[in-house]
């Protein structure tokens, strides 16, 4: 005896079963095909990555800072560049960064570069959203602005052994006149002028 469903005469609950397995293949595609892309995704975006170079490292040898070259400390602080910009020179170095004190005009845009003499260290902008690492061998560059006057504390933000918590500089923004007074015949401006 065949237990077959005759053909035309199916019942209304082998329906719904048909149904219901039909639904599931469609969700099991639909999330296998999610799955799909997003380790697509991932493999593109890891593969680009580990290929392709970063926009631009920039290295130094930490040896040799002091005895010339752009971080060489008669050229530190902040120089007023032709452009109408900044660029501001900074080391790390155990434990305090040269220049200790930092003159940048507001409302100009700002390139902070900054490199370690010895061990990594940190360099966060307290009420900014800046915060980059100083590591030895390598220039950190990065673009700032401030809109306002102010004075900003800016500490070691990385361990870099007993004197850690001692390690910090301030950031003095003065107004553009007061700024371009200080650098008039100074090529370098820090708070000592
Ligand atoms: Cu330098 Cu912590």
């Amino acid at each position: 005896m065949s237990e077959s469903v005759p053909a035309g005469d199916r019942s209304p609950a082998h329906g719904a079963g048909e149904t219901a397995a039909r639904v599931e293949r469609r969700w099991a595609t639909v999330a296998t095909a999610i799955v799909v892309l997003l380790t697509g995704v991932a493999a593109v975006g890891g593969i680009h990555q580990a290929t392709m170079p970063q926009r631009e490292v920039q290295t130094i040898d930490p040896r040799t800072l002091h005895l010339g070259g752009e971080f060489v400390e008669t050229n530190l602080g902040s120089a007023a560049e032709a452009d109408g910009s900044v660029t501001v020179r900074v080391v790390g170095q155990q434990y305090s960064f040269t220049p200790s004190c930092i003159v940048v005009p507001a409302d100009t845009p700002i390139t902070f570069r900054g490199t370690s003499s010895d061990v990594v260290h940190g360099m966060l902008i307290e009420g900014t959203n800046i915060n980059t690492m100083l590591v030895p061998g390598y220039v950190s560059d990065i673009p700032v602005r401030f809109d306002t006057p102010g004075e900003h504390l800016m500490p070691c933000q990385e361990f870099c052994s007993v004197g850690h918590e001692g390690m910090w500089a301030r950031v003095k923004v003065v107004t553009r006149q007061e700024f371009a007074a200080m650098a008039n015949g100074h090529p370098r401006v820090s708070c000592v002028q």
